[in-house]
């Protein structure tokens, strides 16, 4: 982490930035980028969106994190809720902080950024639980979301328009560490 600090985030107005970090991180194209930032301002609206950023002392964005408690009605959870219904499992879209985006621009991955923001940002959540989605892949999300303890709740979940299928994730509050 060294001179990163993890703090609150007005993403509304730096959706810019953070876009530009998800795009490095994750890959989106410049088609992507205008879809997710009207998707991004229009989740900011929902009751309890919270964001935080990693900045470093010059104040560039090299990292973020935002969610949202969940509500079945919001378009993710009427996705994810027929493959957790058939494990047994929709209990989990009840009082439970939806983490919707993690990402860490690559030249400052494997510092232990990404760990504080999801730690930090859940560490404020008021519900008992917290869920997510992730590339159904191995990868360095997948690897830090169980070492954080989010277990699979489903896997192979599909969201229309999504190349990759998804796993979706829930993991007790707190998060240790
Ligand atoms: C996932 C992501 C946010 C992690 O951020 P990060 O700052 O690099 O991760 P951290 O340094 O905090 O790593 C924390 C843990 O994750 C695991 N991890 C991170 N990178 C890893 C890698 N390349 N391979 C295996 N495990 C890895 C490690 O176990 C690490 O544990 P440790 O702290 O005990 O060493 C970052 O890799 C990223 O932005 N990836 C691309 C975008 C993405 O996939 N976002 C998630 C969408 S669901």
């Amino acid at each position: 982490m060294d001179d990163i600090v993890v703090g609150p985030l007005d993403l509304a107005s730096r959706v810019d930035e953070a876009l530009a970090v998800q795009a490095l991180a994750f890959g989106l194209t410049i088609e992507e980028v205008d879809v997710r930032r009207h998707i991004v301002l229009r989740h900011l609206t929902c009751p309890g969106a919270r964001a935080l950023g990693a900045t470093t002392p010059e104040g560039r964005l090299v990292g973020f994190v935002y969610g949202m408690p969940n509500d079945r009605s919001h378009w993710w959870s009427t996705v994810v809720e027929p493959y957790l219904r058939a494990n047994g499992l929709d209990g989990w879209l009840d009082e439970a902080f939806v983490i919707t985006e993690l990402h860490v621009h690559p030249a400052y991955q494997n510092r232990r950024i990404g760990r504080a923001l999801i730690t930090t940002i859940t560490a404020d959540a008021t519900e008992p639980r917290s869920i997510l989605s992730a590339i159904d892949k191995e990868s360095p999300a997948r690897a830090l979301y169980r070492k954080l303890g989010y277990r699979d709740l489903a896997r192979h979940v599909v969201f229309p328009s999504a190349a990759s299928p998804y796993a979706v994730m829930g993991a007790s509050l707190p998060l240790p560490g």
